[in-house]
């Protein structure tokens, strides 16, 4: 279930928005051009699939992305907690990467085939936080101010489309806008506090 917070982006962000409904979730993000689709999960993929298996599971939904939009590289990024002793500074490296404000100067699309991580949209005096979880497909344009948090604990599979294969580079803004808005673990906890 997606979960969307609105903030405004003064210098003491207020929350102009909560909420889970999936209407109201696309009404809003439509308004900055956001698009968000769901995909029913392929529940019998193994949490330890590769690439293959991944994009496998999904094949007939990544062509029909590609076809329509004309994305001409699909890979899964992936990140989960393992045993091993340098993943707590693996964890928080792959956090870092993208939690600062920037943009991209091709489409950022994400499919969450499992786990979770949110999107934060900086556009017309607000930041949109949208939770992502497995079944969404979230399609940021480019050029859209926007940096995202996977949070202390990072757990997800993501499946990524790109119009080339140049690798992701971010132009950061600079601006410090991240910091003064909750993080993924803030919000996560208080979607869970509401949900009692
Ligand atoms: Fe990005």
């Amino acid at each position: 279930m997606t979960y969307l917070t609105v903030y405004n982006d003064h210098e003491q962000p207020e929350t102009l928005l909560e909420t889970e409904d999936p209407a109201e979730i696309a009404a809003t993000l439509k308004e900055i051009d956001v698009v968000l689709r769901h995909w029913q999960v392929v529940e019998d993929l193994a949490p330890d699939a590769d690439q293959e298996e991944v994009l496998a599971a999904y094949r007939a939904e990544v062509d029909r992305v590609i076809a329509e939009e004309g994305y001409t590289f699909v890979d899964v990024a992936r990140l989960h907690p393992d045993d091993g002793d340098d993943w707590p500074q693996r964890a928080a490296a792959a956090r870092q990467k993208f939690l600062a404000e920037h943009t991209h100067d091709d489409d950022e699309v994400r499919y969450f085939v499992s786990g979770s991580g949110i999107f934060y949209l900086h556009v017309g005096g607000k930041v949109h936080a949208v939770l992502c979880e497995a079944g969404d497909l979230l399609s940021v344009p480019k050029n859209t101010t926007h940096w995202f948090d996977m949070g202390t604990r990072p757990a997800f599979t993501a499946i990524r489309f790109f119009h080339d294969d140049d690798g992701w580079v971010g132009d950061f803004t600079g601006s410090p806008i991240a910091g003064r808005i909750p993080d993924f673990d803030t919000i996560a906890a208080t979607r869970a506090a509401r949900a009692g």
